[in-house]
């Protein structure tokens, strides 16, 4: 019986895919909603692949488009990243169903009203789409139970600008906001950020036990994931990290289901809008500067090598679960 009701935000992307499948894998986890946020990849192509994603997966859920744009700045991508699909060297096939009607927004309102209290919402792309639902239902940070996101980097090096990462570089007014909204909310929001997210290491051990798992499961899944880990760690050996690939979706995904794996401190964090080298940086007030109350958890001391276990356990055991082999 699942007792973790999550509505994803996400913009698949390599690894929000991992993310995906541990979730759909985990067996206390019931999937909510999917909005598919433009990010990695433009917003019809993050939507087409968490379509057939969902469906090879059996994930049964509302799957809405987000926005086409962010809020101010112009759309940035990361095909060098991700792929030009979104999803590495993997041969997805099309998705057989259109997705939800509503807008990403929509959705968002919709499912927390209809189960006010109860859902954890999961943010591991830009905050473009949860803005705008907050533009619809002011509420919203009363109507969910807790929010975890992945993004920012606090008194640590960007991976997007010198100071800045991705999830929120993509969309700084959509984040400011999402930060101030959720300011005093009942569970104060988890985020997973770089210093955090980048503790865990894919190697080639790991990339061996994905592949280990297309053996043992025969699941469509497992090969995708192989593919487009292949294609991450091309990237982060381009980018100078060497044969490995930071994969930061599923360490936060992981952390929302089970609390475990990493810990959390409190801390005052803002995201810089007019910084002419800083734009997008998400500003961590250590000392107390501001004189504000702290408005997330930060992750800390992640046990990044029982994760990594713990997430090929659950997919090993969980891909053979849903059945969908060959
Ligand atoms: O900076 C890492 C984040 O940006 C991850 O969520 C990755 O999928 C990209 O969206
Ligand atoms: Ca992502």
């Amino acid at each position: 019986m699942a007792s973790i009701p999550l509505l994803v935000d996400f913009d698949p992307g390599i690894d929000d895919a991992i993310a995906l499948s541990y979730l759909a894998a985990h067996p206390e986890v019931e999937i909510a909603g999917l909005i598919a946020t433009g990010g990695n990849v433009e917003v019809g192509l993050v939507h087409r692949n968490a379509l057939v994603l969902a469906e090879l997966l059996g994930i049964d859920a509302p799957i809405a488009r987000g926005a086409e744009r962010p809020l101010v700045q112009e759309p940035m991508y990361a095909d060098d990243t991700h792929g030009p699909s979104g999803i590495g060297h993997a041969k997805l096939p099309e998705p057989i169903l259109a997705g939800d009607p509503r807008s990403g927004a929509q959705l968002w309102v919709d499912l927390a009203r209809a189960r006010p209290g109860e859902l954890v919402a999961l943010v591991l792309g830009p905050h473009t789409n949860l803005a705008l639902a907050l533009e619809i239902e002011p509420e919203l940070p009363r109507l969910l139970k807790r929010l975890h996101i992945m993004g920012g980097a606090i008194n640590h090096r960007g991976n997007t600008g010198p100071t800045s990462e991705w999830n929120i570089a993509v969309d700084p007014e959509a984040a400011q906001r999402v930060l101030v909204a959720f300011t005093g909310a009942p569970q104060r929001p988890v985020l997973g950020s770089l210093e955090a997210t980048e503790a865990v290491r894919f190697t080639q051990d790991t990339l061996d036990r994905f592949v280990a798992l297309v053996e043992t499961t025969g699941h469509p899944v497992a090969q995708i994931l192989v593919d487009a880990l292949r294609f991450y760690f091309e990237f982060h050996e381009a980018d100078g990290f060497g044969w490995m690939a930071h994969v930061h979706d599923p360490l936060v995904t992981a952390h929302a289901v089970t609390g475990d794996f990493a810990a959390t401190r409190p801390l005052a964090v803002d995201v810089e809008l007019a910084g002419t080298l800083t734009r997008g940086q998400t500003v961590g007030d250590e000392l107390g500067r501001w004189g504000r109350e702290p408005n997330v958890e930060v992750l800390t001391d992640v046990r990044a090598a029982e994760f990594i276990g713990h997430l090929l356990e659950t997919l090993q055991n969980g891909l053979v679960r849903t059945g969908r082999r060959g």
